[in-house]
């Protein structure tokens, strides 16, 4: 398959035949994605004197969980099936203070040139049933090779402290459970995502009190230093 980027011809898909190109590239475009949110982060804390980002977590899917994948949907296993179809080989996870910043990073990476947005999921605005919430983007970028440059997918979950605090218990639960928790756990669950979700909301109006209030403080020192 051919695409056209900003006047380049960029060969998707079929350009990657074989599992060690399939690890070369999609760890090449986290190395990429990652240093990306790295410069970004630096140059918001430059700007505006905060960090949105408190972490982040790079991952390549391991080749079982691919396969496995692949198999629950009904595909073969083959290198053009991963390549297609499976659209979390490469995973960032980027964990940060508040619901605000969630969608500032995504609208900052949104706007990288060479990163192309392929799909959003909002979780935050529509949680899923088990209570998760996170926002999701599938993006794709180039990956420059001595001979030739590819499209390669990445997975972006954007949360907060709390959101990702309440997504790692319940996925140790699921897993233990076989996502067959019992009702009383599963309900348990909900009440604490509503609470997550509640504690979000409360701890943005409080920055944003404190936040409003140190910028009447600065603005008052410079009227009083002038
Ligand atoms: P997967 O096949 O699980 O990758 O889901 P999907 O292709 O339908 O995409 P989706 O955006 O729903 O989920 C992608 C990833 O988000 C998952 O692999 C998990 O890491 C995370 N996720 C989604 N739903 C849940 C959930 O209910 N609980 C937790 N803990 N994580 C979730
Ligand atoms: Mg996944």
């Amino acid at each position: 398959m051919e695409l056209d980027l900003a006047g380049i011809n960029v060969r998707i898909s079929d350009d990657i035949n074989t599992w060690e190109e399939v690890n070369l590239l999609y760890n090449s475009a986290l190395k990429q994605i990652t240093t990306k949110i790295e410069i970004l982060n630096e140059e918001f804390q430059e700007v505006h004197r905060y960090n949105p980002i408190e972490h982040t977590k790079a991952r390549l899917k391991a080749p079982e969980s691919i396969v496995k994948k692949l198999k629950r949907s009904g595909y073969e296993s083959t290198i053009e099936n991963m390549v297609r179809y499976v659209n979390d080989i490469a995973g960032i996870r980027i964990i940060c203070s508040f619901t605000s910043d969630i969608y500032k990073i995504a609208e900052m990476i949104s706007n990288q040139k060479d990163i192309r947005v392929l799909l959003v999921k909002d979780y935050i605005m529509n949680p899923k049933d088990s209570g998760y919430r996170s926002y999701h983007m599938i993006v794709s970028m180039p990956v420059y090779l001595s001979d030739r440059i590819v499209n390669v997918k990445v997975e972006i979950q954007i949360r907060t402290v709390a959101m990702d605090f309440w997504a790692s218990l319940e996925h140790k639960i699921q897993y233990k459970f076989e996502g067959k928790a019992p009702v009383h756990i599963n309900s348990e669950l909900h009440e604490c995502a509503r609470m997550v979700a509640d504690l979000d909301a409360r701890m943005l109006s409080l920055n944003e009190e404190i936040q409003s209030l140190s910028d009447t403080k600065s603005k008052n020192m410079i009227n009083y230093t002038v």
